[in-house]
């Protein structure tokens, strides 16, 4: 897959000092679903604002669809949808002139058939004469959404877009994302809710204190999570170190009883053989224990180190 987005060596260092990207390199490819995780002040929003033109990089060199995005930033700022983490929209502007509004910024002429698509999409079509000011916290969010669509963005950035959304429309929100991606869209999205990256990202990158600490296809993450570990209590008079060797057991014994931890993965083929060996050695099992990994430990275990 080819990339939309190059980020190569980018840093930025604010003027009171604070390091919000130090040394971030990667890649974003065409027409993924890429979420970006960390905690508060991780350095999510200064990365999107940095992609988007909206702040300055103090060093290193960002290329979108191959653009670069200080020396062309008028071509790489018109390819962008971006969906900022903090609302601000003119209270007593009517919807649809917001819209319409957006899309004239970025030089293009009034299309309202497009727009009518897009406040349909969004479930806003009967809300298109309200002001803003006479819309929910969940309709604002879905006109910032609009709004960044108006001039059919290629890539699109999402920061938190669903905070503080209730579920239906949370999940209105992941149809959407996933229906933008299989247009061919690229989608850039940050959220604290793990379980949202979980469902719709392709791939999953963490962040924290302005570095990437992990890239990773989300099914490979997925495969990780489906490591378990399982804990059998068993009482035997035989020895089992020659078992616990074979299948690479850590081994806690406390006569008559013995402890064995088995690494468990999803793609493990030799458990049947362990089961089997087990019985062999005239083991009593007394106790079996399983214990697995979730994204959020896995995001924790990164984060943490
Ligand atoms: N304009 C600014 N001037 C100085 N420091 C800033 C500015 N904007 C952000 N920072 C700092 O840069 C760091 C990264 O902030 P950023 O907003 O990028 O984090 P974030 O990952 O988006 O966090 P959150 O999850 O809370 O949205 C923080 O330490 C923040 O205080
Ligand atoms: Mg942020």
């Amino acid at each position: 897959m080819s990339n939309i987005i190059e980020i190569r060596e980018l840093n930025k260092v604010y003027r009171d000092g604070t390091i919000a990207l130090d040394n971030i390199n990667l890649d974003i490819q065409h027409g993924e679903i890429i979420s970006l995780l960390g905690p508060n002040g991780a350095g999510k929003t200064s990365l999107i604002s940095t992609i988007c033109g909206i702040t300055n990089p103090s060093s290193g060199e960002v290329f979108v669809d191959g653009y670069d995005i200080k020396k062309d930033y008028r071509k790489t700022r018109k390819l962008i949808g971006l969906v900022p983490q903090e609302i601000s929209l003119e209270p007593f502007e009517k919807v649809l002139d917001v819209i319409r509004y957006s899309r004239n910024l970025f030089g293009y002429s009034n299309d309202d058939d497009h727009i009518e698509k897009i406040l349909k999409r969004l479930m806003l079509w009967d809300k298109k004469d309200k002001r803003i000011v006479e819309l929910s916290g969940g309709m604002k969010r879905r006109v910032i959404i609009a709004k960044a669509l108006s001039h059919n963005p290629k890539i699109l950035f999402l920061d938190e877009p669903t905070a503080g959304v209730d579920v239906d429309l949370r999940i209105d929100m992941w149809k959407l994302i996933k229906k933008l991606r299989s247009d061919g869209v690229t989608i850039i999205l940050t959220t604290h809710y793990i379980e949202e990256a979980e469902e719709i990202s392709d791939r999953i990158s963490i962040i924290s204190q302005g570095k990437i600490l992990l890239t990773e296809n989300k099914n490979e993450l997925i495969e990780k999570m489906g490591q378990k570990t399982i804990t059998f209590i068993v009482e035997t008079k035989k020895n089992l170190d020659s078992l616990a060797k074979k299948f690479d057991l850590s081994i806690t014994k406390n006569n008559p009883l013995t402890m064995l931890n088995y690494n468990y993965k999803t793609t493990d083929d030799t458990f049947n053989e362990f089961l089997s060996d087990l019985n062999k050695l005239d083991c009593r099992v007394l106790n079996i224990d399983t214990k697995e990994k979730s994204l959020e430990e896995i995001f924790l275990d990164v984060v943490g180190k």
